[in-house]
């Protein structure tokens, strides 16, 4: 039997899958590692980290592979997107890297709609500059540490520096590419123009390539350190929520995806860059050739869980904590949870905000609590759904993968809260499925990802909505949307508090 990995680059770990050619996951192995969160606002992660926990966990994966190691013929990527590693002239990493949910880079944002213009970044770029995308944050580091960022010759997304320091060959894929705010969305090019604008040499942008196409091999010490072949031809892999939708059998117009993994995203296929949503939603190319998806993110989703375990019930397992969520009511006894942990992005683009329980009451206890938390984030990305439909596009079926999708109770609670039916596969895991799969046609084992798709994804189970509970939510969904406005401005005074 032959085998490929897909290994997902995610915010909490890092998590391999072992995948043969019948599209049966045979191992998988997850290694964690920290966000260092230095300041409100600040979110950064060492590249080293994700170097040292991918070698351990593919060793760990490979311990248990009783095959010929020489069968595993590929592997791909899937990666947390836009975050910022800076490389010098030796490829040494500059300075941690500055992830996607880091919000400090407000000011550079607006610089960017003072030079390049909001318009033209729109019809460039297809998206709005926010906080999270790789281009505020390159400028913050030219403002803030100017001679460190005078060494810098080169930045890649974090998959990009982890199958660099596999291969030693720079490069990044469109679907990433598209969430740094400098490349030319339709014509898949790095935009020079946005470059000079902002006063960003290009020569800064690392080589483009198609997620599919193979960059190398292994290079002699990661084989060896890890056990792999080093024949083991490495493909590109993509961005995250790309690879979430090629590993969901999102190929295709018409087609949405709900993934809650630290962030939540609501996905819809587009098959060519021309439709407008004037920014309100992102919009990316995606990780099959010459197609794009468009999307809304709540950035704390999965994150507001495990905030709030932390924080408050370190002593539960996961699983325990949802427990029971089903014996609390729907609407969790009166209270509302709006998820703004790190500010938001869709559909309120606003750095500021913070999350609020609203409606406390004596009476509550933990399971009121966590209700009210999958509820909140279930709302949060029905307003990305709302969007979609304004929009014209027509949601009555979504394919729902990462965290949100382990638990039935919470798929029951999406059916009722989207007013869709929740389809449920048999691997959750979307985005390490989706860079299989990219390793699998690069492989050349199948000629295109939807033939893939038929042999690799199989749906499980279907969740359909409940339309007392339907009705029930309409109503709480009109008043967590005030939620917002109400907080808006109390946040804005309570910043000055924050350290
Ligand atoms: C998408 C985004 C997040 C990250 C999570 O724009 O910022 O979904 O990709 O890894």
């Amino acid at each position: 039997m032959k085998y490929v990995i897909g290994l997902d680059l995610g915010t909490s770990a890092v998590k391999t899958l072992l995948i043969d050619r019948t599209g049966k996951v045979c191992l998988e192995e997850t290694v964690a590692y920290p966000l260092i969160q230095s300041k409100s606002g600040y979110s950064e992660q060492d590249p080293e980290e994700w170097v040292s926990k991918t070698k351990n966990a593919l060793k760990g994966l490979l311990s248990k592979f009783e095959g010929n190691i020489e069968d595993i013929e590929g592997i791909s990527f899937s990666g947390q997107m836009h975050g910022l590693v800076l490389l010098d002239q030796e490829g040494n990493v500059l300075r941690p890297a500055i992830l996607w949910n880091d919000t400090r880079t407000t000011k550079q944002c607006q610089d960017i709609y003072n030079k390049v213009g909001k318009e033209k970044l729109l019809t460039v770029t297809k998206n709005p500059a926010l906080e999270g995308f790789t281009l505020p944050k390159l400028l913050w580091v030219k403002e803030n540490e100017p001679e460190l960022f005078k060494s810098a010759t080169t930045f890649l997304l974090p998959k990009d520096y982890l199958r660099y320091r596999m291969t030693s060959h720079l490069a990044t894929d469109y679907s990433d590419a598209a969430g740094t705010l400098l490349l030319n969305i339709k014509e898949k090019k790095w935009s020079t123009e946005i470059c000079d604008d902002v006063g960003i040499s290009s020569s800064l942008c690392p080589p483009l390539v198609e997620s599919h196409e193979c960059i190398g091999t292994l290079t002699l010490s990661f084989a060896s350190e890890t056990g792999l072949s080093k024949a083991t031809r490495v493909f590109a892999g993509g961005a995250d929520n790309a690879c979430g939708a090629i590993g969901s059998g999102v190929l295709k117009r018409g087609e949405t995806l709900c993934s809650i993994g630290t962030s939540g995203v609501i996905l819809s296929y587009e098959n060519n860059a021309d439709s407008d949503f004037e920014g309100k939603v992102h919009y990316f190319n995606h990780g099959k050739k010459d197609a794009f998806y468009t999307m809304g993110v709540t950035l704390s989703a999965g994150y507001s869980l495990t905030w709030f375990k932390k924080v408050f019930a370190k002593e539960y397992k996961f699983d325990d904590l949802l427990d029971g969520i089903d014996t609390v009511p729907v609407g969790s006894n009166g209270l509302l949870y709006t998820p703004y942990l790190t500010g938001e992005r869709t559909p309120h683009a606003d750095s500021v905000i913070r999350g609020s329980f609203i409606g406390m009451d004596a009476s509550h206890n933990i399971k009121d609590f966590v209700r009210a938390i999958l509820e909140g984030i279930t709302f949060s990305l029905n307003e990305s759904i709302q969007t979609f439909r304004e929009n014209g596009n027509v949601i009555d079926t979504i394919i729902s993968i990462g965290g949100g999708a382990k638990n039935d109770k919470w798929l029951q609670m999406q059916a009722d809260i989207f007013d869709a039916s929740i389809v449920r596969l048999k691997s959750e895991q979307g985005p390490g499925v989706g860079a299989a799969m990219l390793a699998a046609v690069g492989a050349g084992w199948f000629a295109t990802l939807e033939d893939c798709a038929e042999v690799f994804i199989e749906k499980m189970q279907e969740f359909k909505p409940i339309n007392a509970n339907v009705q029930k939510y309409k109503k709480l969904f009109s008043i967590y949307q005030q939620v917002y406005f109400k907080t808006k401005s109390l946040n804005l005074e309570l910043k000055a508090y924050r350290t």
